[in-house]
This record gives C-alpha cells, structure tokens and sequence, in this order.
C-alpha cells in the first residue's frame, strides 16, 4: 500500500519546511500543493485572465503541464519556483484557490500524484479531501503573529524589502479567506493530528509526527 502522508494549516504554520524534512526522513515524494495554486495564478495574471473568468482559467489549466523537480515546480518545462513565491502572487493566489473548477482540476491531479508515489502533501485540503484517507494526517496551527514573523524574517533573509505589519495583515485576510471560502474551506479533518508549533522547533515538530508514522509502519 501507498504511504500517504497529509500536512494542513494556515500559512506560515511551517509546513512546507517540515514536509520536505518528512519527505526526506521516510523516502516520500513532496508535493506542495500551495505551489500548484500559485503556479496556476502566475500563468492566469501573464495571460490576463482574472478569477471570474472561468472558462479561460479552466482552459488554461487543463493546458497545463505540472510536476515537481526536486522540489521545484515545473510548468509547462518552466522552472516557476522564484516567481510563484513574489508578492504579487502572494496577493493573488487566495481569489484563485477560490474557483470550484480550478481547485476541481487541482485535486485531481494532486490524487493521481498520490496514486503515482509515496507522498507527503501539504496544502489546506489535504486531510479532508484531497487524500481523505490517508493513515497520517497532521494538522499544524501557530498564532497569527508568530505567522507574519516567520515569513518576515524568511523574507528579509532573501533581503525582500517588506514590513511586518503588511505581512500580518496579508497573513489574517488569507486566514479569513481561506476558511470561509464555500469549497474545499482550510479546516482540520476529524482525525487529524493537531500540532501547534508557536513555542516548538522544526526538529521537535517532526519529531512528534515521526513518532506516529514510526508507530504504524514499523
Ligand atoms: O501554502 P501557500 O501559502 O503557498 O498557499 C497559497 C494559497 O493557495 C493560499 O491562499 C491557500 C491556497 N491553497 C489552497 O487553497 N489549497 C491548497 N491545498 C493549498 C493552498
């Protein structure tokens, strides 16, 4: 059987950092779905097709090629990587995520992946729709501030110019639209594990979820 491992939470909870340590520790391949709504916005905003104009997006995304390369995301032979990660898109992705179709479209092929390798996923639907029954499902939380510092201090590393307080706010409208959007809404699956990492280090949060994946494959 498939090893199927799930990461959800808000952004900035860590759970891109800690899937890739995961994916590593347990020979999975990493897929972040985030990547993939970002990817999809990137190419939307280049092809001047906004959110509501579903019939282009839909038609864009179906001529979509994805898949990951070490960690990158390749579209359409593009390495996409940097640019998905830029402000604008940061900005953006949230009102794409939000299309029924798009996110149809997107969990397809994020299943098919799943069908394909042993995988580690990180997204906000993971737990609950995407790979709804997988054997490990995580669900990682930290305050919102904890959220914005973490990016903050990401950002000003790769010497972004930004400010804090654009971040936090950025991070608590995502937050708002992410959990009230009418499909696929980021919330914690039933029998996902809940893991608030506000006071704990990458090592202790993989650490604890190895422990429950330890506990079932050995
Ligand atoms: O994790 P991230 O910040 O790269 O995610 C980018 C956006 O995509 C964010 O607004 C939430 C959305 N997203 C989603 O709706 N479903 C997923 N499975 C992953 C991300």
């Amino acid at each position: 059987m498939r090893i199927a491992v799930a990461v959800d939470g808000p952004a900035g909870a860590g759970k891109s950092t800690i899937a890739k340590i995961l994916a590593k520790r347990f020979n999975l391949m990493y897929i972040d779905t985030g990547a993939m709504y970002r990817g999809v916005t990137l190419l939307s905003r280049r092809n001047n097709i906004s959110p509501d104009n579903i019939e282009s997006l839909c038609n864009l995304v179906k001529s979509l090629e994805m898949h990951f390369l070490e960690n990158r995301l390749i579209i359409n032979g593009e390495d996409v990587s940097e640019e998905i990660r830029k402000p604008e898109i940061s900005n953006n992705v949230s009102l794409y995520a939000a299309v029924p179709e798009v996110r149809e479209l997107l969990v397809h092929l994020q299943k098919e992946m799943s069908k394909k390798y042993d995988v580690v996923m990180d997204g906000r639907d993971i737990g609950t729709v995407v790979l709804f029954d997988a054997p490990f499902k995580f669900y990682l939380t930290a305050s919102p501030e904890i959220r914005a510092k973490r990016r903050y201090d990401e950002l000003i590393e790769k010497n972004v110019d930004v400010e804090y307080n654009s971040i936090l706010q950025d991070i608590i409208k995502r937050d708002f639209i992410d959990t009230t959007r009418k499909v696929n809404p980021l919330k914690k699956a039933e029998d996902a594990i809940e893991i608030d990492t506000s006071n704990l280090t990458i090592t202790q949060v993989v650490d604890k979820m190895s422990e429950y994946i330890k506990k079932v494959t050995d």
